[in-house]
């Protein structure tokens, strides 16, 4: 390789994807409905179906989609704590699983807050202790510094130094998931994911842990991955988005032009359920979410679809580039490139 070679090498280096799903699959063994008592058999519920996804560095990234569509499954993959069934989950480039089970790199690196902060929180120990445990875990500081570690990091989450002496049962659920994120913090990971980390929370300690996630990912140049089933709150932390049906990512792009012009007519009736957010749009989405155990023919969307043509029920369209920026999997998008 010449020297000139070698900025351009680096270049493409630093834009590799950190995560990356080739064509995901889980599938899970489950009871077969409507069998007989004492009968093993069983068929196969797919969780997730050829999911396709790239994650860049420093992004901020919101997986939404209603119950049931596989967010959480997803997320389990992303983290190594899943094996999926089929296709490729990679981190800089690796599998998931062979970077999990190398050291602690990928644990150091991959930080996660749980939806239920408190139930993943011992109630037995205090926050500082708490906060300790991951310092120690990955040998951040040495001892001596490890209370001024942890007054930075209660600090760093807009909490007092003296929480460090209290429990969990006194706090209120939004100081709640302050903890939970400073804990993550800890390790000083570059990725944080957060499962519905500001849900269930009344709506100005929600808008305050919203303004804190977005500085701390601005300030340390995290990658954040957030799902969330709220619109709203995917537009004001995630520059990106990436909308799941049944299985299935059916389209990403940057945050404001997906839902400002949805081109899947399901990412535009995930827009009209939000009015206080957005203006209604004319046709709401009808009809529940079918079940994994019996996906529709063709385009799984096309029972709910209101723009659903006949070939909708004939072919299943993959996410495709709809752009530059963009990726949708629909036969009849809503706009044109
Ligand atoms: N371990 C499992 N065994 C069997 N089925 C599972 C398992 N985990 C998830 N599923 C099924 O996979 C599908 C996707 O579930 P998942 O929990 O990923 O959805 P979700 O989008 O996170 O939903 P929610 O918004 O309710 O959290 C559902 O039909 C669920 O019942
Ligand atoms: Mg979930």
């Amino acid at each position: 390789m010449t020297m000139q070679a070698l900025p351009q090498a680096a270049a493409q280096i630093s834009e590799q994807p950190i995560f990356e799903l080739i064509e995901v699959e889980q599938v899970f063994e489950v009871p077969k409905p409507g069998r007989r008592l004492f009968s093993r058999d069983t068929v196969g519920l797919r969780a997730l179906d050829g999911v396709r996804l790239s994650i860049s560095k420093g992004t901020s990234l919101a997986i939404v989609g209603e119950s049931g569509s596989g967010k959480s499954t997803l997320l389990r993959v992303l983290l190594g704590l899943d094996r999926p069934s089929g296709g490729r989950a990679l981190y800089h480039s690796k599998p998931i699983l062979e970077a999990r089970s190398r050291g602690t790199d990928f644990a150091r690196d991959v930080a996660m807050v749980y939806q239920d902060a408190r139930g993943s929180l011992d109630p037995r120990m205090t926050i500082g202790a708490l906060i300790a445990e991951p310092l120690r875990h990955f040998d951040i500081v040495p001892r001596e510094e490890e209370a001024a570690r942890i007054a930075q990091l209660l600090d760093r989450v807009g909490l007092p130094a003296d929480a460090a002496n209290r429990f969990t049962s006194g706090l209120s659920g939004g100081q709640v998931r302050r903890v939970a994120i400073a804990r993550a913090l800890a390790s000083e990971p570059s990725v944080l994911v957060a499962d519905e980390a500001v849900s269930g929370l009344d709506v100005s300690t929600q808008a305050q842990l919203l303004i804190l996630l977005q500085s701390l990912q601005r300030d340390m140049g995290l990658t954040l991955i957030f799902i969330t089933h709220d619109l709203g709150v995917a537009s004001y932390l995630c520059e990106e988005i990436a909308i799941m049906y049944l299985g299935r990512i059916v389209e990403t792009g940057p945050t404001d032009a997906v839902l400002n012009a949805p081109t899947h007519p399901y990412s535009a009736a995930l827009r009209a359920a939000a009015p206080q957010f957005f203006e209604p749009l004319s046709e709401p989405l009808s009809g529940e979410i079918p079940s994994p155990l019996d996906l529709p023919k063709g385009c799984r969307f096309s029972t709910r679809c209101p723009k659903a043509q006949a070939d909708c029920q004939l072919k299943d369209p993959q996410l495709g580039k709809f752009g530059s920026q963009r990726a949708v999997a629909c036969l009849q998008p809503l706009t044109q490139i």
